[in-house]
């Protein structure tokens, strides 16, 4: 099964997409958007890091695919506590040219809408660079998450600290975003 957006169709990621997502992984200029860090990957470790994917029901990650670009990026639902009801998400989308398009918008609101409809969660976590405006006014301007704190000076970029905004969004949020204007219709 697949979770399909107005653009976006989330499925798994299969073998065939790991040369693309091994050259995403070491982008630089990617990666200085992202909050995790490593050094630079091999394809085998891109392998390795896929094959324990599997075993890993609670961590769930996601090939984004586009109707004629194929595969653009990634997105997941990560740490998923069935207790409290909540998970964590982030994604990102590899290509530039494909940045600016709605494509981040159509994720997020699939996204919420399987997390919450589906899956019957609380609320979603998400964090980001200060300095990362794509990604605070994609998250907070547009799909109704709510800046929830800073954790000052928690990442170290390009010489120096930066705070790590902390986002969230409950499914109240996602029906309030809806009633307003219903992103599914139309
Ligand atoms: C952040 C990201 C996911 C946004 O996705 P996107 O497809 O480019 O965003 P959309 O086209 O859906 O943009 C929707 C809204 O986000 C905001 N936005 C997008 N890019 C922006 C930018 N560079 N600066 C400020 N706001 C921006 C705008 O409000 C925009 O609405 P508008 O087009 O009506 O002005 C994408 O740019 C990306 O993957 N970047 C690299 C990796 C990354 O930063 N991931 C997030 C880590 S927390």
């Amino acid at each position: 099964m697949s979770i399909k957006g107005k653009i976006v169709t989330l499925r798994a990621i299969e073998e065939a997409d790991l040369p693309t997502l091994h050259r995403w992984g070491n982008d630089p200029d990617l990666w200085s958007m992202l909050g995790g860090w490593h050094f630079p990957t091999s394809l085998r470790q891109t392998q390795q890091w896929f094959e324990r994917l599997a075993g890993d029901p609670l961590n769930q990650r996601f090939a984004i695919e586009v109707p004629g670009d194929g595969l653009v990026g990634t997105a997941n639902l990560v740490d998923i506590d069935w207790k409290n009801k909540n998970a964590f998400h982030g994604m990102m989308i590899g290509d530039p040219n494909m940045r600016g398009r709605g494509v981040g918008v159509d994720v997020i609101m699939a996204t919420m809408r399987y997390a919450f409809d589906e899956l019957g969660l609380r609320r979603l976590d998400g964090s980001m660079i200060a300095y990362n405006e794509a990604s605070t006014g994609v998250y907070c301007g547009k799909c109704g998450w709510k800046e929830e704190g800073r954790q000052r000076d928690w990442y170290f970029r390009g010489g120096r600290f930066w705070d790590r905004i902390m986002v969230g969004v409950t499914s109240d949020d996602y029906r309030a975003l809806l009633a307003a204007k219903d992103y599914w219709q139309g």
